[in-house]
């Protein structure tokens, strides 16, 4: 918990958290409880201690591919999982329009708590239809949520749907297609999962035709030597992307730099940056995560900082973020205020709802 008095007051906007990813062990054994799952990985603290274990490796293809256990003694339900299994098993547990809308209730009360204010959360449909959910559940437990968000907590929201880049473009388009009726709820199209060998462009297709009905465009650019700048270049000048998720490589390069902020002075909403530093210095040298947050920042890089997934990352919420971001970068309590003025600058809700915010 952060004691900071001005990172609590502040009106928050979140743009990077992935609703699945508040899945905790805790709320993962409630839901599995409640629809008679059995667990496939019912040792919760194994999960846990599987995460743990790659959190000090400082190596992303250690912590995002799969390693197999130790082997002799361990059986199936045993076995290290990598963050991805660990993360879309998860969505087992997840059947009924009440668990959708359980869910949702979960992280809306919870940044009211923290002052947010309005938020733009990521979901990965396919996940969820790979399990058997339907879209009437899934997206009618969501809906419920955040209408009562608005309407009992002053939380706003919308929803960015993700690919799984990891998926087949085909599929991609499939899920598009059907979240159209929905459209309503949805303001962004982004991609996620693992991103290896896996570049934004295999989805240009997609992008392109969700753009041209209106929807915001992002992508996932993961942080680390085994993510090349080319996917980052790909978001913010080939595809023209409107925002860049992560992406953080790009403080190690000026002339990415330089494209990002040829970007910043587009109409309407502000090309940004989401940033979710506890999501790096699990794998990533402390020093360097946050002398590139500054550099960016410095730069003139419009960022929201964000929690990505707070179940998988020692429970850190967006104020634990926006402090680790005070301290390790050196912020005054002006620049916070700048951190959380741009954040709102780059957000995609309608103008009122904005100007409402600060
Ligand atoms: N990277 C890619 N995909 C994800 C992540 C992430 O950090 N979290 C949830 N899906
Ligand atoms: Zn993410």
């Amino acid at each position: 918990q952060t004691p900071d008095p001005l990172i609590l007051a502040l009106p928050k906007v979140e743009l990077h958290l992935h609703i699945e990813g508040i899945l905790s062990p805790a709320l993962k054994w409630k839901f599995a409880t409640c629809n008679n799952i059995q667990l496939r990985h019912p040792s919760t603290n194994r999960v846990f201690a599987s995460l743990s274990e790659y959190s000090d490796s400082h190596d992303p293809m250690k912590f995002h591919s799969k390693t197999s256990g130790s082997g002799d003694t361990m059986n199936n339900s045993e076995e290290t999982l990598s963050f991805f299994e660990a993360y879309y098993g998860g969505f087992e547990v997840l059947k009924t329009k009440q668990d959708y809308y359980d869910l949702g209730m979960h992280y809306f009360h919870r940044a009211a708590e923290m002052n947010v204010r309005y938020c733009e959360l990521f979901f990965d449909p396919q996940g969820h239809t790979k399990t058997g959910v339907s879209w009437e559940i899934m997206m009618g437990g969501f809906r419920e949520a955040q209408e009562e968000a608005e309407r009992e907590l002053n939380v706003r929201s919308s929803w960015i749907m993700c690919f799984l880049r990891d998926s087949p473009p085909e599929e991609a388009m499939a899920h598009y297609l059907a979240a159209l009726p929905y459209r309503d709820m949805i303001v962004g199209i982004g991609l996620d999962s693992y991103e290896v060998d896996r570049p934004p462009s295999l989805f240009a297709e997609v992008f392109a035709r969700a753009r041209a009905d209106g929807f915001k465009i992002t992508a996932h650019c993961d942080v680390g030597s085994c993510y090349p700048l080319s996917h980052i270049h790909s978001v913010v000048t080939e595809l023209g992307m409107d925002r860049l998720d992560h992406g953080l490589n790009a403080a190690a390069s000026p002339e990415t730099i330089a494209s990002i902020k040829a970007r910043g002075g587009d109409a309407g909403a502000e090309f940004g940056l989401t940033i979710c530093p506890w999501s790096y210095i699990r794998h990533q040298p402390l020093d360097d995560v946050f002398r590139h947050i500054r550099t960016l920042f410095d730069a003139g890089i419009k960022m929201a900082i964000s929690c990505d997934d707070p179940a998988f990352m020692e429970d850190t919420w967006i104020v634990e973020n926006l402090f680790v971001v005070k301290r390790y970068c050196g912020f005054t309590d002006e620049e916070m205020v700048r951190l959380a003025r741009d954040a709102v600058g780059i957000c995609w809700a309608p103008g009122d709802v904005k100007e409402g915010i600060l």
